[in-house]
């Protein structure tokens, strides 16, 4: 063995010690759709809104423009609008009056925390559900009545205004179809939260349920519309039969009365944390394949028994960290890498559709649709006020909609890349290969020191006509902790319509050359 020199002993432990050059990764790519691979929706990425504010998202006498170009966006690539779920928090704060023409409510004061509190009190009326006209043509809603405040009237008062804007011309000649009914928010909270005793028990819950589901059944059925009920919207779960969960609701019975087996989809929520300061150290845990992947997995069980009864399962309402979202965590690009990640694993575990929840000046919103006149990190006012635009999340709604595609048959698989932090997909459509999404989660910060390193992926396509050239599209991020200043294939959503702007920039290269892949990066591969 030659002896090897003293300045090239350094290096070699230079290199070990700091492999900041370039990680080479193989991919083994079936182009033949695995018997694994599940179907995946084009509306699978969909928005949950807090409804205090509902009429500022979609408009009152005419629509929010940008609101609805930026659900346009997405209809243009998947073919189809993301679905609605109205409601959250604050639908077990609502209640009904005639004499209210849209809405009224009466907001908490404005804290550096909760610089966009939600309101403690809203009084809806007819206009407020009628609003359901501005949006897409032929979008999918679910929309959330009290039960918080166990007062049946006015649960039954809104259901009444709710099937009547539901049947009415403007809202029927436009597609706009009421898919469910949700009754009571995140009820495993309510004996914390004031709402019911602390001794509120899944059994008192089922039977609450039961009561107003009924009500409500009878008080809609004038009406010509036929919506299901979701049920649970838990915000947490015990997974067993105990506590609140789908199995310890089925087990009490709720799918029992006939206003029960008329539910069609169990929804359940999740945040990843609860932190009201954000830090980079808490962006790079949100952006972590393993932690994005804990925090899902543990739903499988909830998945398999709600499947069992032949129900469907959502994240009715999720988004990265409550308190509406981390400070420069959740509003940012390393953001965007985390709702892509999170997004699609979640397809792989039988779930049916994901809502981000959004509600005015959150910091966790893919969409800020009214012009801001206060900070949304710390609610101080902003010396000129900020305008109607996307945040970074918007991108990854923008790419899981590109990866989907529009054939309404496409089926997506998880690869099996071995490295902490990147992660691959894998479309199919018409069992065949079309595209890859990678994601490369290491984040790269505005005081990161150290180059940005690139990891080199070369791509085993196995199977008969492997194709032997691709399209390389980017989505260049500056830094993981920016909030502006994106592009997917060089164009940008950052406009003053939230339409697309730039020339489109893709390479096409070889199958064989691989592709590189930065740090806090995202790569679409269409073959
Ligand atoms: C990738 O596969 C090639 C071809 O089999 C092999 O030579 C190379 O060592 C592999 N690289 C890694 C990082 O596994
Ligand atoms: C809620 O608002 C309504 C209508 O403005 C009002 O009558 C009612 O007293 C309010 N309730 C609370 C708890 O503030
Ligand atoms: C609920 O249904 C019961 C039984 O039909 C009826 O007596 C009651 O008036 C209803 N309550 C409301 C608020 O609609
Ligand atoms: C229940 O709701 C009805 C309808 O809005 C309202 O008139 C009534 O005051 C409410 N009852 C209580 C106890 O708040
Ligand atoms: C969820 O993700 C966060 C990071 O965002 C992590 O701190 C937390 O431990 C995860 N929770 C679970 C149950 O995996
Ligand atoms: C390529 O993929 C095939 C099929 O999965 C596998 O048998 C083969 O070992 C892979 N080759 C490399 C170099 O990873």
């Amino acid at each position: 063995m030659p002896t090897l020199s003293k300045p090239f002993i350094s290096l070699l432990s230079f290199l070990l010690l700091f492999p900041a050059v370039s990680l080479s990764l193989n991919v083994s790519v079936s182009t033949a759709q695995p018997s694994a691979a599940f179907s995946i929706s084009p509306s699978f990425l969909s928005f949950s809104i807090e409804q205090d504010r509902w009429t500022d998202w979609v408009g009152t006498t005419s629509r929010n423009q940008i609101f609805f170009n930026t659900l346009d966006n997405l209809i243009q690539i998947t073919g189809e609008p993301p679905h609605i779920r109205i409601g959250a928090n604050s639908e077990d704060h609502t209640d009904f009056s005639d004499s209210v023409k849209f809405s009224e409510a009466i907001f908490p004061a404005v804290t550096s925390t909760v610089p966009y509190p939600e309101a403690t009190n809203i009084t809806v009326g007819d206009g407020f559900y009628e609003a359901a006209q501005f949006l897409p043509p032929n979008t999918h809603v679910t929309w959330g009545l009290n039960l918080g405040q166990n007062n049946l009237t006015a649960a039954v008062l809104e259901a009444k205004s709710l099937a009547k804007a539901f049947s009415s011309p403007s809202i029927k000649s436009a597609g706009i179809i009421l898919d469910a009914i949700e009754i009571g928010n995140e009820v495993d909270l309510y004996s914390n939260n004031g709402l019911r005793p602390k001794s509120y028990t899944s059994t008192q819950y089922v039977k609450e349920w039961t009561t107003f589901a009924t009500n409500v059944t009878a008080a809609i059925s004038s009406f010509p519309i036929s919506p299901k009920f979701w049920g649970g919207a838990f915000a947490g779960s015990s997974h067993s039969t105990s506590g609140f969960s789908p199995q310890a609701i089925f087990a009490e019975g709720v799918l029992s009365s006939s206003a029960g087996a008329l539910i069609s989809t169990i929804s359940e929520h999740r945040y990843s944390g609860s932190f009201c300061s954000g830090s980079g150290g808490l962006l790079q845990d949100l952006m972590t394949k393993s932690t994005i992947r804990s925090n899902l997995t543990q739903f499988s069980p909830d998945v398999a028994a709600t499947q069992a009864k032949g129900l469907d399962f959502v994240l009715g309402e999720t988004n990265s960290y409550s308190c509406h979202g981390a400070p420069g965590v959740s509003n940012t690009a390393g953001a965007a890498l985390w709702t892509l990640d999170y997004l699609l694993f979640a397809s792989q575990l039988g779930i049916l559709r994901v809502f981000f929840h959004e509600g005015i000046g959150f910091k966790y919103n893919l969409i800020q649709p009214l012009t801001l006149t206060r900070s949304i990190l710390d609610g101080t006012p902003l010396s000129t006020p900020l305008p109607p635009h996307i945040q970074p999340q918007y991108y990854a709604a923008i790419i899981a909609g590109e990866a989907i595609g529009n054939s309404g048959n496409t089926h997506v698989t998880e690869l099996d890349i071995n490295n902490a932090r990147v992660s691959g997909y894998a479309f199919y459509e018409g069992k065949t290969l079309a595209r890859v999404v990678l994601i490369n989660s290491q984040a790269f910060f505005t005081t990161t020191t150290t180059p940005r390193t690139s990891t080199h992926i070369d791509l085993n396509l196995s199977g008969t006509n492997a194709p032997t050239t691709m399209t390389v599209k980017r989505l260049s991020v500056p830094h993981a902790d920016d909030t502006t200043g994106l592009t997917w294939g060089g164009q940008t959503y950052e406009t003053s319509n939230a339409r697309v702007s730039g020339t489109l920039q893709v390479t096409k290269v070889a199958v064989t050359s691989g592709v590189d892949i930065q740090e806090t990066e995202v790569v679409m591969l269409t073959f």
